[in-house]
């Protein structure tokens, strides 16, 4: 209920800033689209523009356009990952959860999460750490005697100061691409800790305060909004949260940086083109990583947000950088 009072108010405040403009004549001002209003004239017009690859479409647009090629790609979405990455998008995730650590209890939220590889890795993650944890338990017990141990079991089973669980929220815009996800999850058997919500980066559907740790990897350069983002990443998160981000990002050695443009622009539409059938989904993906800011200007974007002790680790030469900052 909180949630969907702030997301009214959020919205009504970004027409009053961002799209209404104030007309210097009559009813048709000069976006043409002005309503009468006797005492002000004030039009809404939906002229601002913003990036999608390589056009220049109305902000308006954008949305609807980067929503159509998610659902155009969903189904084969992860095998097109391994493809076009040569699976190396797997050790890029892997590094966010091994720089990540989290700890049983955590609560996750993956927003842009897709079909879950992220909040996946975080489970597993959280059980390989109790199971670590259990046999430590287990071999600090081999020196206790029966009566310690029972005690030790009795003061767990009266739960007070027993592990709270682990959760992990995918949240994604599209549709197609939790669905995809969630037959993931069942088929994995790995349904267990996890949700999947249907929600805009931009206007996330939860309380504040909510997550120990927020996620979004290769989701936020299709935001239209990146600060809006960030604000919501910063809301939701507890204090002493953490934001991490992987995306793609600007290599800087000029040969690699060859490489991969060819690579980028020559191969990866063909990929596009022979397995999914889909060229022009695969363009705009390519394209929206050039038009993403780079390591410096993003890690000043999330400081700006208002996270403490932003930093970023290049993976693969700058082809994807993980930021990571703490909301204190
Ligand atoms: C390249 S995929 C990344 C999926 C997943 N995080 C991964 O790493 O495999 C980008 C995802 O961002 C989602 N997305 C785009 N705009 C969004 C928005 N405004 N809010 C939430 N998700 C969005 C898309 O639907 C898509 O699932």
């Amino acid at each position: 209920m909180a949630a969907s009072v702030r997301l009214l108010v959020r919205r009504v405040t970004r027409l009053s800033h961002g799209h209404v403009t104030v007309c210097p004549s009559g009813p048709s001002g000069p976006s043409g689209r002005c309503c009468w209003a006797p005492s002000s004239c004030r039009c809404f017009s939906d002229d601002r523009n913003t990036h999608f690859g390589f056009e220049t479409v109305p902000e308006a647009e954008k949305a609807k356009r980067v929503y159509k090629v998610f659902e155009n790609v969903a189904q084969n979405y992860d095998v097109m990952n391994d493809a076009m990455s040569l699976g190396i998008h797997r050790l890029w995730k892997d590094t966010l959860l091994h720089v990540m650590n989290p700890q049983p209890g955590a609560r996750l939220l993956d927003v842009a999460g897709g079909t879950g590889d992220i909040a996946f890795r975080f489970l597993e993650y959280i059980r390989s750490q109790r199971e670590r944890q259990r046999r430590h338990v287990a071999r600090s017990m081999q020196a206790l005697s029966w009566k310690d141990i029972s005690d030790v079991y009795a003061a767990r089973e009266g739960g007070e100061d027993g592990p709270r669980e682990s959760r992990a929220v995918v949240c994604d815009i599209n549709k197609e691409m939790l669905k995809v996800g969630k037959q993931k999850a069942d088929s994995m058997d790995m349904s267990a800790g996890l949700s999947w919500v249907v929600g805009d980066a931009e206007e996330l559907p939860f309380d504040d305060e909510q997550f120990d740790i927020y996620t979004v990897a290769f989701g936020i350069r299709n935001v239209t909004h990146i600060d809006q983002a960030l604000q919501e990443a910063l809301r939701v998160l507890k204090p002493g949260g953490r934001f991490m981000c992987l995306e793609f990002s600007k290599v800087r050695d000029p040969v690699l940086a060859r490489l991969y443009d060819t690579y980028s622009f020559k191969i990866i539409p063909v990929l596009g083109e022979v397995i999914a059938g889909d060229w022009k989904s695969y363009q705009y993906l390519v394209e929206s990583i050039r038009r993403f800011p780079d390591q410096e200007e993003f890690k000043r974007m999330i400081e700006d947000t208002g996270f403490y002790c932003v930093r970023y680790h290049n993976l693969t030469g700058g082809v994807v950088a993980l930021h990571s900052g703490y909301k204190l």
